[in-house]
């Protein structure tokens, strides 16, 4: 399942609008404008008409099975009607509407149970109760808004005809739903749904806008893990007053030095914020933001919360300037900032506690190894006690151990060490992200995984070799031969493997089309049999594949038809899997 690019202005959304009328060669384009919702995504998988599978997103490729809590979601049919395709995956939003979340809450206070921020909270919470009894107490619901698997295909062109053939199937949907014309008809949509939003029964944070044409879509094609075809423009997040009670100077695993403001707690949409990020010195000096200033804060991306600006009209006679430390504030280590990079270092590196504890609780994170239960308070236990201090200490951890921490029982330490246990079969692309090595995010990971292997090639991979993996340019290479260049690294790659850390196979990609070939570059020669160029190009890109016209070292396959020029003797020579269009068929199938 992908993600949305946002964009927040006019002009962002004028110039998406223009990119894709340039990539179609064409003006005027049509769009589909419906809401974007703000719930949990999920996707129901239908076999013969029956739901059979619900799951969350997760990180994307896989997500958590929420099977029996969604089959007590009453607008979510259990048996579509009529002939339904033999498999049709629904994506969309598990929701709570605005009054039934007041009366929820209402309910949880006259329990005694702890209240919700805000719905999307509720539905979240209640969706991945381990009881489906409690889920079914909820009142969630559903709003679908795409399409995954779909076979045989459904009769419909158009966004705008599946959300409606969507409706005939009694599936929820939007009732404010648009089709549009150019930059101009998105903008008027978005005045509209920002003018109705105080309206709607549901909350929703932004409106989404996807080329309502599916050949059109297949044509713009896919950026990593969102659509070049839709845009989700995004409202003003709400913004708060509060006042900066401190600045403190927070370092992350690679060592940067984030000031973050200490706030006097405040709601922001429905979420208590007490602390905002100042992103960096720069930013910090620019925003004049000093300890007794009252400031405006949002959350960004409704996220991190971030300072908007200093209320300078109300500025106290007594506010105090802070600038960045010279030495870590963990580990007492000389902090630089190299010329032309915004981000400060401590350089301290695994001898400071702040980084090996960041390390840690990014390696144990949901979208690295997944170990349930590791997070910041119990990393900080262990790294304070010094039982861990590398992620491969995790895996020679005894009950023993974790018994003589504070606040630990046998029951905790069992579960801990129970999915410390089950983080070994992990997969070789989350281990490689879990590493945390500098500019190595999940998609080049996953990259990286794909084309070596196993860690061992990767960590002996030269210059060369790790400029052949598709989108691995000379920074990432750089920072993958600096980080194994090290011993310390070396080290902790092998104690992993000692410690029982055996990564599987990359699962291949069966559940979204658009990262079947994520990553892959292919190139085409000769006249196929039954595809025109531009249709087998599209089919690639469709499912995250790039088509280049030359061959290269990075070229995955050529896909050849009759008459196939040069290219097909570049192939032979450089040793490049030569395909035909049915074997490029069988791939995508
Ligand atoms: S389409 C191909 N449409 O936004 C693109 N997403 O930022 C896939 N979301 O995880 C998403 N309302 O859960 C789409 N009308 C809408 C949406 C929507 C909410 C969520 C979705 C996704 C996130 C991406």
């Amino acid at each position: 399942m992908l993600s949305l690019n946002n964009a927040f202005s006019v002009q962002e959304v004028e110039a998406f609008d223009q990119r894709a009328c340039e990539a179609l060669k064409c003006s005027h384009l049509e769009y589909s404008v419906e809401p974007k919702f703000d719930g949990l995504a999920i996707n129901l998988r239908y076999e013969d008409g029956h739901l059979v599978q619900a799951a969350t997103r997760g990180d994307g490729s896989t997500g958590e099975d929420v099977t029996q809590n969604v089959r007590t979601i009453s607008s979510i049919p259990l048996l579509l009607p009529g002939l339904q395709p033999k498999i049709v995956e629904i994506r969309g939003e598990v929701l709570i509407y605005k009054k039934d979340f007041l009366a929820l809450n209402q309910r949880q206070r006259a329990r005694g149970q702890k209240e919700f921020a805000n719905p999307r909270n509720a539905a979240a919470g209640s969706l991945r109760q381990l009881d489906p009894r409690i889920t079914a107490e909820r009142p969630l619901r559903f709003m679908a808004y795409g399409v995954g698997d779909v076979l045989p295909p459904i009769p419909v062109a158009t966004h705008s005809e599946l959300l409606d053939w969507f409706a005939t199937i009694r599936i929820p949907v939007s009732q404010n739903r648009m089709t549009v014309h150019g930059a101009n008809g998105l903008l008027g949509a978005f005045s509209q749904f920002d003018q109705m939003r105080a309206a709607l029964p549901y909350e929703i944070d932004g409106v989404v806008y996807k080329l309502n044409q599916f050949s059109a879509q297949q044509q713009l094609g896919y950026v990593s893990r969102a659509p070049r075809f839709a845009l989700a423009h995004k409202f003003q997040a709400p913004e708060a007053t509060t006042q900066v009670l401190g600045i403190d100077f927070q370092v992350g695993r690679t060592g940067a030095v984030t000031p973050v403001a200490r706030l006097g707690p405040v709601s922001v949409g429905g979420v208590t914020v007490t602390n905002a990020t100042l992103h960096n010195e720069e930013e910090m000096k620019r925003k004049d933001v000093r300890i007794g200033d009252f400031v405006s804060v949002r959350r960004a991306g409704d996220v991190i919360p971030e300072i908007v600006r200093v209320l300078h009209e109300s500025r106290p006679a007594d506010v105090v300037s802070v600038s960045m430390p010279k030495h870590c504030p963990e580990c007492g280590s000389v902090i630089v900032r190299p010329a032309g990079e915004a981000v400060a270092r401590c350089t301290g590196g695994p001898i400071c506690p702040a980084q090996r504890r960041q390390s840690l609780v990014h390696f144990a994170s949901r979208r690295a190894m997944n170990i349930d239960g590791l997070g910041d308070r119990i990393v900080d236990q262990l790294v304070t006690a010094g039982v861990v201090k590398t992620p491969a200490d995790l895996y020679f951890l005894q009950e023993q151990d974790l018994l003589s921490l504070e606040r630990f029982g046998k029951k905790s330490a069992e579960n801990l060490l129970r999915a410390i246990e089950s983080s070994k079969k992990s997969t070789l692309s989350r281990l490689i992200f879990a590493l945390g090595i500098r500019n190595v995010g999940e998609t080049t990971a996953r990259d990286l995984a794909r084309h070596f292997g196993s860690l061992d090639q990767l960590m002996n991979a030269t210059l060369d070799q790790l400029l052949e993996v598709h989108d691995v340019g000379p920074v990432v290479a750089e920072s993958l031969l600096e980080y194994f260049a090290k011993d310390s690294n070396r080290n902790i790659v092998e104690r992993l493997t000692a410690g029982g850390v055996e990564p599987t196979h990359e699962a291949p990609q069966v559940d979204s089309p658009a990262s079947r070939f994520s990553g892959q570059t292919f190139v085409l020669t000769g006249t196929f049999p039954t595809l025109t160029r531009a249709e087998a190009k599209s089919l690639i890109e469709q499912h995250g594949g790039t088509v280049t016209g030359s061959v290269s070292a990075k070229t995955k396959y050529v896909v050849a038809g009759e008459d196939p020029g040069s290219k097909l003797e570049k192939a032979h020579a450089l040793n490049i899997p030569v395909i035909s269009e049915k074997q490029l068929l069988e791939l995508v199938n």
